[in-house]
């Protein structure tokens, strides 16, 4: 048996894999399973962005390139960050990496020490505690419920923060909430953090173009600019240009942090890879109407998740701002009986229940800190989603609540 260090102990593998695996597993018996699991766009990346990499491995050799990203990638991200947030970043204020993952990855590895602790606001995306616990932090997971919109607010900050906050982590729109803050949210979390000088910020932007209802996406680091030398700005090429397979992801913040990164990046897969980074450079730099178009097609699905779900009493969804996910509350079917006469005990029953009744693949709100909740991605078509929508109900139905 292979030795296995105690810092793995406490570290989970991804809860929306091990869905999207339940739902494969199942799929292989012949069931016609819809896997709501996992969050990536259905969509091709738009065909500029994937002519120009393979242009470029046809014509030169792709070699490994310097560890913080390729010069031209970084000045494409930094015209970006100003164009689009109206930040100002020079090149070695920019590092790239292998998707937003690796990014909070390195920076966290950057910083931790031994019981350390990162504030990430719950519901949060699943990868965060388990990377903090990695580096022997200790995850501080307040709960912003629904009635606050997701939010984490002033004082729910204020009554997080100990001697060993180290991080506190924003991510807007949220995953799985679809939560947005506005310019006037952030500042109010801002003046709490002016007060805590060791607490840094990442804020995880990634799904910034994925934005309903005519909302305008403020950035973390464009509404407190005071805290510019704390804050590290996190996006990716992933969720906005439909290029999760591509790995890319980039980070702008405090040139010593960004430094620190690169070391970490250069001792261990040196650089992305460079036809990722020629088609990541062609993605910022060129047309923006598919990012538009997208959006529009997440927002119809949204919509439609939103009127579905409301015919079904004993779920809520208040429609989300942002994002590809709806975050379906279930409290009213806790302790409902199921046709074989299990009591559903919590949202991971719920959840197993959708699956082998409704053949649907859904993750408990578990996974993400604030239960009881159940996600699905909206990242499916919409006659998927209708059928998926209509199966939850259907299954609902059987329950004696
Ligand atoms: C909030 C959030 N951050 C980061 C990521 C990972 O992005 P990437 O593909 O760039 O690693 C995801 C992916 O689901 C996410 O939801």
């Amino acid at each position: 048996m292979s030795h296995i260090a105690s810092r793995l102990s406490a570290v989970k593998p991804s809860a929306s894999m091990a869905v999207s695996q339940a739902a494969k597993d199942l799929a292989a018996t012949g069931i016609d399973v819809i896997d709501l699991g996992l969050g990536e766009p259905d969509f091709p990346a738009p065909a500029h962005i994937t002519q120009s990499a393979f242009e470029a491995a046809r014509k030169e050799r792709m070699l490994y390139t310097a560890s913080l990203g390729t010069p031209d990638l970084r000045k494409a991200i930094a015209g970006k960050l100003k164009r689009e947030n109206g930040l100002d970043y020079t090149i070695d204020e920019i590092a790239v990496a292998n998707g937003a993952k690796q990014i909070i990855f390195n920076a966290l590895m950057a910083t931790m020490e031994e019981g350390d602790e990162a504030i990430l606001p719950a519901p949060y995306f699943v990868s965060y505690p388990e990377m903090v616990k990695l580096f022997g932090g200790v995850p501080v997971t307040p709960a912003c419920p629904a009635e606050n919109g997701f939010r984490l607010t002033p004082d729910v900050l204020e009554a997080s923060i100990t001697d060993r906050t180290r991080w506190l982590f924003l991510n807007m729109p949220g995953n799985p909430s679809g939560a947005v803050y506005t310019q006037a949210q952030l500042e109010a979390l801002g003046a709490v953090l002016a007060r805590h000088p060791r607490i840094m910020v990442l804020s995880d932007e990634i799904y910034e173009h994925i934005i309903f209802d005519g909302r305008t996406f403020v950035s973390f680091g464009a509404a407190c600019p005071q805290l510019r030398e704390r804050t590290l700005i996190v996006n990716g090429m992933s969720k906005a240009y439909a290029m999760t397979g591509w790995r890319v992801g980039y980070a702008a913040g405090p040139r010593d942090l960004i430094k620190a990164m690169a070391t970490i990046q250069s001792q261990s897969c040196t650089s992305v890879s460079a036809p990722a980074q020629i088609a990541a450079t062609a993605a910022l730099d060129g047309p923006q109407e598919d990012v538009a178009k997208f959006c529009a097609a997440f927002e119809r699905r949204r919509d439609l998740v939103v009127d579905g779900i409301a015919k079904i009493n004993a779920l809520s969804l208040d429609p989300p701002e942002g994002a590809f996910y709806a975050y379906i509350g279930c409290a009213a079917l806790i302790g409902a009986t199921t046709p074989s006469g299990q009591t559903l005990a919590d949202d991971v029953a719920v959840a197993k229940y959708l699956l082998e009744e409704g053949y649907v693949a859904a993750v408990p709100g578990s996974a993400y800190g604030l239960s009881p909740f159940f996600r699905i991605s909206t990242a499916t078509s919409e006659e998927v989603l209708a059928e998926a929508v209509k199966r939850i109900g259907a299954a609902v139905g059987k329950l004696e609540i």
